[in-house]
């Protein structure tokens, strides 16, 4: 999600900047750079073309012989990140959460969950869809974990840690989606045909972590990731709470608690590069928030809006769902987390990268307090989602 403050300020770097729309086109040119640069540019097939934005493609930024680095951590790995994966048996699944079509009273049950979904506004809807796209657009991201050098699926059943991981990471996640999804088409209340139109686009469209197929850059991303979506879906559930959906409420905090469990895995894999090699790892960290964290879902479209996920994020923003000051506390977080404030012995350009993350918080937030400052009156846009009926952003 962008962090969009009261209309004015964009804080994820490719969160659809009046700029970077405006690069939004079909036609595909990447420059070169000091790195390799990928060739996939192109001709992206007029006949399908879904909104991409144009920047340079940095690839394998990582020096190989760091490969080994991930090489080395295979029995690291095993102990201590599968084993926060859960057994598929242990697994919750969505049809917990369901009503049951087999049963009797299943006619029952969906009115129930009808009724109680009546209580929730649109604008919440439109907050919920966006989460629940997000979660559908899963290929993209197992495909994005599978662009790490050292530590890719490089067979599709490999059975390093590193691709077991992600294979079982994926399929929880799957859950995700699945549940929201069949939540929302069961309520009644949203536009099924254009949601699923958006995924597909979505994934058609991919996604641009700026992660140069550099595992460094990747489980950072990754660790910030999971918690911003243990945090999203936990507001999502306090606010179904608030307007009466305790079983919706129930749904999105057993979500929230997986992406907790996965953030402890992918922030375990990072504080363990910050001990095996400081600098780099610090580097790449200030590298990753120079970028700025694009959220997953950034390329969302839904054949109508241009600014589609510009205008969701505000929702996000003006529910409290995930906010500015969300990826402000997020930075924090990991910032403890991982120590960095207390790194000693780093090189001048690894010192620079932890002066520059550790006063980043405060500037983010100043940046907030500025904006909310200027905060300007709330305009209506219309959400296919929801019928194109407006919500205020
Ligand atoms: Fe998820
Ligand atoms: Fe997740």
């Amino acid at each position: 999600m962008a962090l969009r403050l009261n209309s004015t300020v964009v804080l994820t770097s490719h969160s659809f900047s009046s700029k970077s729309r405006s690069l939004r086109s079909p036609r595909v040119s990447m420059a070169s750079t000091l790195h390799s640069v990928s060739k996939e540019a192109g001709n992206v097939k007029k006949s399908y073309s879904p909104p991409r934005e144009v920047h340079v493609q940095v690839t394998h930024s990582m020096s190989p012989h760091k490969l080994e680095i991930f090489k080395s951590l295979e029995n690291w790995a095993e102990d201590n990140i599968l084993v926060h994966l859960k057994p598929v048996e242990k697994c919750w699944q969505p049809q917990d959460f369901l009503p049951d079509p087999e049963s009797e009273g299943f006619y029952d049950q969906v009115r129930e969950l009808r009724a109680r979904s009546k209580e929730l506004p649109d604008d919440y809807f439109v907050v919920l869809v966006g989460d629940m796209i997000t979660e559908e657009a899963l290929p993209t991201y197992q495909t994005m974990l599978n662009t790490l050098d050292g530590v890719r699926d490089e067979t599709g059943a490999s059975l390093t840690s590193w691709a077991i991981w992600t294979r079982a990471w994926t399929a929880e996640e799957n859950r995700h989606g699945d549940l929201l999804n069949k939540y929302l088409y069961l309520s009644g209340r949203v536009d099924m045909k254009q949601i699923e139109k958006t995924i597909q686009y979505l994934i058609g469209s991919g996604m641009d972590p700026k992660t140069e197929n550099n595992p460094y850059l990747g489980f950072i991303y990754t660790s910030f990731q999971e918690r911003a979506t243990f945090i999203s879906h936990g507001n999502t559930a306090r606010l179904a709470k608030e307007h009466g959906d305790v079983k919706l409420a129930q749904i999105c905090g057993t979500i929230a608690a997986d992406e907790k469990r996965h953030e402890t895995a992918y922030t375990k894999i990072v504080e363990k590069l910050f001990e095996i090699d400081p600098d780099g790892t610090v580097m790449a960290l200030g590298d990753m928030m120079k970028k700025k964290i694009s959220m997953p879902a950034h390329l969302m479209y839904d054949g109508k809006d241009d600014n589609l996920f510009e205008h969701f994020s505000s929702v996000a923003q003006r529910l409290g769902v995930y906010t500015a000051k969300d990826y402000a506390d997020i930075l924090e977080f990991l910032v403890g987390r991982w120590n960095v404030e207390k790194m000693t012995g780093l090189s001048s350009e690894g010192h620079r990268a932890q002066d520059f993350i550790c006063g980043l918080p405060a500037r983010i937030r100043r940046l907030e307090e500025r904006a909310q400052g200027r905060a300007k009156e709330l305009s209506p846009v219309p959400f296919s989602w929801v019928f194109d009926r407006s919500i205020k952003i």
